[in-house]
């Protein structure tokens, strides 16, 4: 086999702009985080948007020069792209409409125009690059129509498909005006992959009731070509987060983070600021917590991580509003001179402050209201293969609780029982934690990113070489 060739929308490397000047930042999101840990054994290219619209030829061909040593190809999008194929028809139309969120589905055909032209461009930027026995490998719901447009070019080239969030129920899915078509596109790859046995029963369903493609045990027919749909969830670097190298005097707030537990029992809460995340049912459910069990007034914090995301997007500005007016009534009402209820900030954290923040947390409380999969709840589990204190309190929506069926489960529109569960969390005996948390890192450190990754592509691999014996 050749070289891994993976494309997705965004690199594991973003450009911020300054002036006439720019410096790289590493991506924040389960897909730039997860397959940036992947093997290295493997000879890799990997196709994506660097993340700002870069106008000065010479700083692009700066960046291509910079990123291409890494083995990194930037995809360069305009303004209009940026807008209409990103924020609009992936993240206003797709995103939205996967996750369950109907009401913020945006119907817009000059949406889904870009969206094809940019997916085509993303083609058009491979077909030069591909070589012979390259096996490619594309990643989410910005690219659904990638497979199909390198089938066209390439047809003999192995390619394998993930989806790294819901695939909707048909009921919903049949709703998009676009249905056939994003289908088909996806239908181009040979392998198609879904983080749960859930998601990839909705997509099957999908594609008898809109192609007529019937599957026998996940394999489907199209045309000549038979092609593999099977679950893949998506680990993490175990080792990276179990054993961080942490440097307390790093120009970072690591070390503050330290002194922040030293007094106080800490719960936390890190996710992009998206509304997916029920971000404010737990911050009302935190807020319960301590109306209901004042005793713990000044002795708990919650400390609310909210990464910028998407900002252009109006449902995202809305969200960050409420989550501040939120935030300020209850610090409000409830903080003194010596303790704040919430500790919000809405920024990024570095690995070193991220691992930090890990091993303090008595709690990780993660509650999305629907989520692909989650992988801050896998590292949170992961930093604590030393002391195995420490207890996850996780969303029934999050794909990741399939596997991590030891935390304190919870659905998160339930705001009563979630200010019961913290309160549970925290009095939990230390014996039952151990149980808990050894449970759920024997599951994560065998099921790492790379096992995620081997399997898919050694699973493409032998596709490729069953359909080579059958031409
Ligand atoms: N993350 C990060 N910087 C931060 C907070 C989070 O790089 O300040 C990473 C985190 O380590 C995780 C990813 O972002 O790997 C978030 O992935 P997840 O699957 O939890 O959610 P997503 O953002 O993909 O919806
Ligand atoms: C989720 C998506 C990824 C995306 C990430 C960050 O994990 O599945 O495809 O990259 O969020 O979002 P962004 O829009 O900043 O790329």
């Amino acid at each position: 086999m050749g070289r891994i060739i993976i494309v997705s929308n965004r690199l594991p490397i973003t450009i911020h702009q300054n002036g006439t000047g720019f410096s790289y930042r590493s991506s924040a999101g389960g897909l730039a985080t997860g397959l940036n840990s992947m093997d290295r054994s493997l000879e890799r290219v990997w196709v994506g948007w660097p993340g700002e619209e870069i106008t000065l030829p010479a700083i692009q061909e700066q960046v291509l020069e910079d990123l291409i040593q890494d083995g990194l190809v930037p995809v360069f999008l305009s303004k209009k792209e940026i807008e209409l194929y990103y924020e609009g028809f992936s993240n206003k139309t797709i995103w939205p409409h996967f996750h369950y969120f109907t009401q913020y589905t945006t119907y817009q055909d000059d949406y889904w125009e870009a969206y094809s032209l940019v997916n085509q461009k993303f083609a058009d930027a491979i077909k030069p690059i591909l070589q012979p026995d390259d096996l490619v490998w594309v990643h989410d719901y910005q690219l659904m129509l990638l497979p199909a447009m390198i089938r066209e070019f390439a047809p003999q080239t192995s390619i394998g498909f993930f989806l790294h969030i819901p695939f909707p129920s048909y009921e919903i899915f049949r709703v998009l005006p676009w249905r056939e078509a994003l289908l088909k596109g996806v239908l181009g790859a040979d392998q198609i992959g879904f983080h749960t046995f859930g998601y990839m029963r909705h997509f099957l369903s999908a594609a008898y009731r809109l192609g007529g493609y019937e599957h026998l045990y996940g394999k489907l027919r199209v045309g000549h070509r038979l092609i593999n749909v099977d679950v893949f969830p998506m680990g993490i670097d175990y080792e990276k987060y179990a054993h961080p190298e942490i440097d307390l005097y790093a120009n970072d707030d690591s070390f503050k983070i330290k002194q922040l537990a030293r007094n106080k029992r800490i719960i936390v809460s890190i996710d992009r600021l998206d509304y997916t995340k029920g971000i404010p049912q737990r911050i009302k459910a935190f807020e319960q917590f301590i109306e209901r069990y004042p005793e713990y007034i000044g002795k708990v914090s919650l400390v609310l991580i909210a990464v910028p995301s998407r900002s252009n997007v109006d449902n995202y500005r809305k969200l960050k509003q409420s989550i501040d007016t939120l935030v300020g009534k209850i610090n409000s009402a409830y903080g003194s001179f010596d303790w704040m209820p919430i500790q919000y900030l809405y920024r990024s954290l570095n690995f070193n402050e991220l691992s930090t923040l890990y091993q303090v947390a008595d709690i990780a409380m993660i509650t999305p209201l629907r989520d692909g999969m989650n992988l801050v709840a896998k590292e949170y589990i992961a930093a604590k293969d030393e002391t195995k204190r420490g207890v996850l309190i996780l969303s029934e929506m999050a794909g990741a609780a399939n596997e991590l069926s030891s935390a304190l489960l919870v659905n998160p529109h339930d705001i009563n029982k979630m200010a019961e569960v913290i309160q549970q969390a925290l009095e939990m005996n230390e014996n039952e934690q151990v149980w808990r948390m050894e449970t759920m890192q024997q599951h994560l450190k065998r099921y790492n990113v790379r096992h995620w990754a081997n399997t898919f592509v050694q699973e493409q691999k032998r596709l490729m070489e069953q359909q080579q014996a059958f031409n």
